[in-house]
């Protein structure tokens, strides 16, 4: 199993070393613009293979997209991130023309790829990765919900006062601070409906902190966050990797499903060796629906921005 990491920055390096510690890849390569940068990264991590116990092999690579070729899986994480009081939609900019030019180049020397678009704005970038490459849709996927859940579940453990390990739950939505679906009404305390437990108030300030989770970081670091990004799109490739057929809250391009079409927007699938195996099409609340109505129109304004 081969997987490439374009962008090694924060984000890009934390998914390589997690799939490395995870140890289920025969190879990871890390690609980067900088001179050098993805190589020493490479070089770093491997240090830590007899530390950390695996044998995944870790290489990096400057812009050669050679050293790519025949990727299983390929996550996209290059671009700028977002600085302290800006929204991912404002990323739009110059993050489209890198994504459109990486997703290209990435597909010239494997392509029989998975691609998994990290980048943001992430629902318009994985909707261009759509639009301007003939890769069939089970093989495009965005990833935001699964960080997005993991931020609400530490939110929910927090109000609960319980162990991570005892919360479920999930985000579906646009990956955006005011686009987001928490479906609290889903989410559990083993297996206990979280509402038995917590008011409707403080599950109200669950959800709201969980749609500016990456915000918060954002302001506390000066830049967006990478530990979490890294172990979301690591938990994918695994699910791909291992074809796990597990559930994730992932941005699709949706044909009518939950009532919207042509667009990526983060809704429940099943993933496993060939993708986005099904979309789920759970039952929402009229609330619910609601809110993903309004979700899709903000993420349809932003892919009104691209110039496709
Ligand atoms: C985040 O929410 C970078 O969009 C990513 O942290």
């Amino acid at each position: 199993m081969k997987v490439t990491v374009v962008g090694a920055g924060a984000v890009g390096a934390s998914c390589a070393e997690y799939i490395a510690i995870k140890d289920f890849a025969s190879e990871v390569v890390l690609l980067d613009i900088k001179e050098g940068y993805a190589e020493g990264k490479a070089m770093d991590l491997m240090q830590t293979a007899s530390l950390n116990g695996f044998d995944t092999k870790v290489t990096g690579t400057t812009s050669d997209y050679s050293k790519t070729a025949n990727s299983d899986i390929c996550v996209i994480t290059s671009g700028i991130p977002r600085k302290p009081g800006m929204t991912r939609e404002e990323l739009i900019g110059i993050n489209a023309g890198i994504v459109k030019s990486v997703s290209s180049s990435l597909i010239e020397h494997s392509p029989n790829t998975i691609i998994i678009v990290v980048s943001n704005p992430m629902d318009t970038m994985t909707h261009l990765v759509h639009k301007t490459t003939d890769l069939p849709k089970n093989r495009i996927i965005g990833m935001g919900g699964a960080l997005d859940s993991a931020r609400f579940k530490y939110r929910l453990a927090e109000a609960l006062g319980a162990p991570i390990s005892d919360v479920d739950g999930m985000v579906i939505g646009g990956h955006s601070d005011k686009g987001m679906v928490p479906l609290t009404r889903l989410a559990t305390r083993n297996s206990v409906p979280v509402s038995e437990f917590i008011s409707d108030e403080r599950l109200t300030q669950v959800k709201e902190d969980t749609k500016v989770g990456g915000a918060t970081l954002t302001k506390l670091l000066g830049t967006s966050a990478w530990y979490a990004p890294g172990a979301a799109v690591s938990g994918l490739v695994q699910a791909i990797a291992c074809d796990q057929k597990k559930i994730f809250p992932c941005s699709t391009y949706l044909e009518g499903e939950y009532g919207l079409s042509d667009l990526c927007i983060g809704v429940p699938v099943v993933l496993g060796r060939n993708g986005i195996e099904k979309i789920v099409d759970i039952t929402l609340s009229d609330a619910e629906k609601a809110h993903l109505q309004e979700s899709a129109a903000g993420v349809q304004k932003t892919n009104g921005l691209l110039e496709l």
